[in-house]
């Protein structure tokens, strides 16, 4: 099988000059749009030099790749491959990640500028879902009739659309395509627009007859575009059976709508949020200060998880602040191809202009900036670790999120009070909290609402725990086994053996 490997001329990894595919991956082949000629510019966030151009895909090159993900669907994949063969094609492309981490990694950072992503995760995630694939198991169900009984499948729900977003690219992709393999389903992803590289390279794992996994065409699809093009296509299209969607809040309702009003898809949406982290006077105060400084400050704050919110028991309040502080000083932001920098830039101008709007908001609104908050002078757009302190419940630093390394900061007298803020949010997607008391541990965990609570640590995933979020921070569960029931439909056939209808009744 030939595939065409448009030429993407990228200026990254110290000059060093390479081709690589930049056309849309539909059945296995690299193409161009059937009607679009726009092309995406792809910008290292570090130098804002424009590194390469992909190819835009349209509403109609959605329609190509959903066909032949249904067709795929309904011959070579679906209820048509075991469960032993996808799990040994998905093992075969972890395999192939792993073996081109160092190539991947270097394509995650010329596009997000930032070093905090980890390809052994993704590898990971595959080796996880490829275990389940054999796994995924109905039940064998007594009725109320000795000669009749019930099962159920779980049957693969079809044709998916994911739409990933642009903080963790290769990760999220992973988190998306693992589970659905794992089930039979096809896929077409729409990566972001900000960083499709490794969604467009990890294909050529899929099919290249010398370095392939060699999935069967049309399994997965990759069309890169604008969201509102492409994702909206996605999301509104009456063949597709599933939308998992990560993003932001505001985009999240509008896949919601369009699976309303076309043909009712699942949908799963992992979502922003705004979470909070509280220290009570219990705490190990230097170690907590380490979880809050990651939380806040890993992937330069653009995690949907960032601990943004921090609340710090009275008592302790200006001796945590000042360990908080000091440990920020540390965190030197740089270009992430410098080894020497913690973290990288903001992914985009827009990004960065968006954290400046609210960094001034803040100070407006009278909330005391003890760190950061200065623009740099020259290229890159570094945002440094930005501290408010004397923060109200109500300024929109506290809360929007942000998606920034920006930490509004309040006291609190009980526990009651600081899960009464915590809480006080219209997120729900993470919260930490710091104590030596087992039993506040407890009543607290119980208390706040999110869908994963950190207890003396904060921000730390495992593939087989599941996430996700509460309120509007989203609607199902990623990783573990619950992600299983996002991408499968239970199907209960009733079974009778013997028993005999009298007619008429
Ligand atoms: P976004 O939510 O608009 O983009 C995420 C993905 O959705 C991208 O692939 C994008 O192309 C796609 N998309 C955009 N419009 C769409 C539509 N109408 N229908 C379907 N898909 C669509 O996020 P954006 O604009 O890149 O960032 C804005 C803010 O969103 C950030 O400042 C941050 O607060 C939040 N965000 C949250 C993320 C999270 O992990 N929770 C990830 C990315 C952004
Ligand atoms: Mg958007």
């Amino acid at each position: 099988m030939g595939i065409v490997v448009y030429e993407g001329v990228m200026k990254t990894m110290g000059g060093k000059i390479d081709h690589r595919p930049t056309g849309l991956f539909i059945n296995n082949e690299f193409v161009p749009s059937v009607d679009s000629k726009e092309t995406i510019d792809c910008i290292n966030p570090a130098t804002e030099d424009v590194i390469c151009s992909v190819v835009a895909g349209s509403v109609k090159d959605i329609d190509v790749a959903v066909a032949a993900a249904r067709k795929a669907f309904k011959t070579t994949w679906g209820k048509n491959v075991t469960g032993f063969e996808r799990a040994r094609l998905i093992n075969k492309l972890a395999d192939l990640i792993e073996r081109d981490a160092q190539e991947l990694a270097e394509l995650e950072l010329s596009t997000t500028g930032s070093r905090d992503f980890d390809i052994g995760d993704s590898v990971a995630c595959l080796r996880y879902y490829a275990g389940w694939a054999d796994k995924i198991l109905g039940q064998a169900i007594e009725v109320d009739n000795k000669t009749k009984f019930a099962f159920t499948r779980h049957d693969p729900i079809g044709v998916c659309g994911q739409i990933i977003p642009w903080n963790y690219p290769i990760n999220m992709w992973s988190w998306k395509v693992a589970p659905a393999l794992a089930c039979g389903c096809t896929i077409v992803m729409k990566p972001s627009e900000i960083t499709p590289l490794t969604a467009l390279v990890s294909p050529l794992l899929f099919v290249d007859s010398r370095r392939g996994a060699n999935f069967p065409p049309g399994v997965v699809n990759t069309v890169p575009s604008l969201g509102p093009v492409g994702g909206q296509a996605l999301s509104e299209h009456r063949d597709v059976d599933k939308v998992a969607f990560t993003g932001s809040t505001v985009t999240g309702r509008k896949i919601m709508e369009a699976a309303a009003k076309s043909n009712l898809k699942k949908v799963s949406l992992e979502l922003g949020g705004k979470s909070p982290q509280i220290i009570f006077e219990s705490a190990d105060l230097d170690q907590a200060a380490n979880w809050v400084a990651l939380g806040i400050l890993y992937n330069t704050g653009q995690d949907c998880t960032a601990g943004s919110r921090l609340f710090v028991q009275e008592s302790i309040y200006d001796k945590f602040l000042d360990i908080c502080v000091s440990k920020f000083k540390q965190h030197k932001i740089g270009d992430g191809f410098d080894d020497s920098s913690a973290g990288g830039p903001v992914v985009s101008k827009m990004q960065y202009d968006k954290i400046f709007s609210y960094i001034d908001a803040g100070k407006q609104a009278g909330a005391k900036c003890v760190l950061g908050g200065e623009k740099r002078a020259g290229k890159g757009y570094y945002v440094d670790p930005t501290v408010f302190v004397d923060v109200t419940p109500d300024m929109k630093i506290v809360r929007d999120e942000i998606f920034g390394p920006v930490l509004s900061v309040a006291k609190f007298k009980t526990e009651e009070e600081a899960i009464e803020l915590a809480n006080d949010t219209t997120y729900g997607l993470g919260a930490g909290l710091h104590s030596t008391d087992a039993s506040q541990c407890m009543r607290v965990s119980q208390a706040l609402e999110a869908g994963t609570v950190w207890v003396n640590q904060y921000n730390l995933l495992n593939n087989n725990v599941p996430f996700g979020g509460k309120k509007q921070s989203g609607i199902g569960r990623e990783l573990g086994s619950y992600a299983l029931e996002e991408y499968t439909s239970v199907k209960a056939v009733h079974w009778n053996y013997g028993e005999k209808l009298d007619w008429p009744l």
